[in-house]
């Protein structure tokens, strides 16, 4: 779907539906409703004094105009009380007033954004239009049946009056840029792994890098051994399909500047290895790249906003696969970092391919570094299908991503590393071993991550729960979620305003 802005007033704009997002404990219209239902000589007061729309969160209710304005329909969406309001209702409530319209078989629509509350105009436009494009997402390609049938909206007008065109315009090119990130994600993760594997993932980072200012370079198997990478190896060897490790590199910002670099597992398949995965929902671990594709989008979000910072992605990616060649519970690998570490569990993959990624983050001397992984099933135990977990040493960072975890409505929360944790993970013959054990593994595999990472500021983000759903969600419809990318997107554009 498009959007555009175009100056105007709502209620003379001809158009399939007008929207309308309404409080509930609103006691009379106000604003475009206002002009809107006068115009419409009182359609919507009609409305809700027969008690048919009350304006609770997501609620919607569509109303024929019969020609009482340009507009064929008003289609009406709750945000529930004012009060309550925040950013997620907004988004919440635009997300299923498209989906309804898109059920409708309406291809245009028109809305104006005259909200108020406590946050600037600018962060309310994005929201309005996130919400609407994020709810809007469909993953079809591989569907050859039916398409005739496929709906889509192809047109959102926002019309403003004209003193703040330049505010929603900038707002709305931001959340565009955004959501694309965030489709780019979502196409990636629901690709099946037969067509999503590490080389296809290298290739897609290489069309990021036609950008300005955006470099790519991927280091194959022979390029890896030489280097020592044989943790990331070690995973790739029951694996018929050629690792990569990607490196994209987005310079915004002047030459001298410390980047961030955003690191991202890549598994573009997780069978478990020689400790094979049960059968049942084996098929969701395709999405066990969620990560890399998260951290490449947001690189080449961070491009298209032009934030004026350098940003590094590296995304370790392959598969994890038994074989005759496949690594064993028992082997011990020697990091790229000099440490060795025993499998107990090849299944424990994704920290194995971390450790490489994160200790060869030291080549930046970076200002920051956050990784994001579907590392743990124990987070999904530990905070549920919602929620990311955090963890890390550096308590500037944290705060800084959980800020940004607030401005975007992705749930964090955070767990301890405390010292004693460690452990867990020490092994018998080798340096560490790659699991703990099963109480607190979310905790454990971050405490892992931690002996690769160099003296630089850290954080280690754990998308194992949200990064998937199983259901339809607010603006997240079932499937892949591109979690995370708004999120590193908000962090990266907070350092720029400082
Ligand atoms: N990719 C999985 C974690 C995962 C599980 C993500 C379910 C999303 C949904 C990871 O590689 C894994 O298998 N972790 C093991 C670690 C264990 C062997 C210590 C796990 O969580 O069971
Ligand atoms: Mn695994
Ligand atoms: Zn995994």
């Amino acid at each position: 779907m498009k959007i555009f802005v175009q100056k105007g007033i709502l209620a003379d704009i001809k158009t399939q539906a007008i929207i309308l997002a309404l409080f509930q404990d609103q006691k009379e219209l106000t604003g475009t409703s206002l002009l809107v239902d006068q115009a419409s000589k009182g359609l919507i007061t009609e409305l809700i004094n027969n008690g048919d729309f009350t304006a609770k969160p997501s609620q919607t209710a569509v109303i024929y105009t019969l020609g009482a304005i340009p507009a064929q329909r008003i289609a009406l969406v709750g945000l529930g009380k004012k009060s309550e309001i925040n950013l997620e209702k907004v988004r919440a409530a635009f997300s299923k007033v498209m989906q309804h319209l898109r059920s409708l078989n309406i291809k245009e629509a028109a809305t104006s954004v005259d909200l108020d509350f406590l946050q600037e105009k600018a962060k309310i436009v994005e929201a309005v239009a996130e919400g609407s494009l994020l709810g809007l997402y469909q993953y079809n390609p591989y569907k050859t049946v039916g398409r005739e049938d496929f709906r889509e909206v192809e047109q959102l007008n926002i019309i403003t009056e004209g003193n703040q065109y330049a505010i929603i315009a900038a707002a709305v090119k931001n959340a565009q840029i955004i959501t694309a990130g965030v489709y780019f994600a979502r196409d990636l993760i629901s690709a099946p792994s037969n067509e999503m594997t590490p080389s296809i993932m290298a290739q897609k980072a290489r069309r990021i890098a036609r950008r300005k200012n955006v470099t790519c370079k991927v280091l194959d198997r022979a390029k890896m051994k030489k280097m020592g990478m044989r943790s990331l190896l070690g995973v790739a060897s029951g694996s018929n399909e050629e690792p990569k490790f990607i490196i994209l590199e987005y310079s915004g910002g002047s030459k001298n500047k410390a980047p961030v670099v955003l690191v991202g597992k890549g598994l573009t398949f997780d069978s478990g290895g020689i400790s094979i995965k049960p059968a049942e929902k084996m098929e969701e671990m395709k999405s066990d790249m969620s990560g890399g594709a998260a951290v490449m989008a947001t690189v080449m979000v961070a491009a298209d906003l032009r934030l004026p910072l350098n940003v590094i992605g590296l995304i370790p990616a392959t598969e994890n696969m038994p074989g005759g060649n496949a690594y064993k519970p028992g082997d011990i690998l020697k990091s790229y970092s000099g440490k060795t570490i025993e499998v107990i569990n090849t299944d424990a993959e994704g920290r194995l391919i971390l450790a490489d990624a994160l200790s060869y983050a030291s080549v930046y001397k970076p200002a920051a570094i956050i990784d994001v992984a579907t590392l743990t099933g124990a987070c999904i135990i530990a905070l549920g299908d919602d929620v990311i977990g955090m963890m890390g040493y550096d308590e500037k960072l944290k705060t800084e991503i959980n800020r940004a975890a607030c401005e975007t409505g992705e749930l964090v929360w955070e767990l301890p590393l405390w010292e004693h944790y460690s452990e867990l993970i020490k092994s018998d013959i080798a340096d560490y071993k790659n699991t703990g054990g099963r109480a607190a593994g979310t905790i454990t595999a971050a405490v892992f991550l931690s002996k690769f990472v160099g003296k630089y500021p850290w954080v280690h983000l754990d998308i194992a729960g949200p990064a998937w759903s199983g259901k339809d969600k607010a603006y997240i419809p079932k499937g892949a979620a591109g979690i995370s990318v708004r999120l590193l997107t908000e962090y990266l554009r907070n350092l720029t305003v400082k």
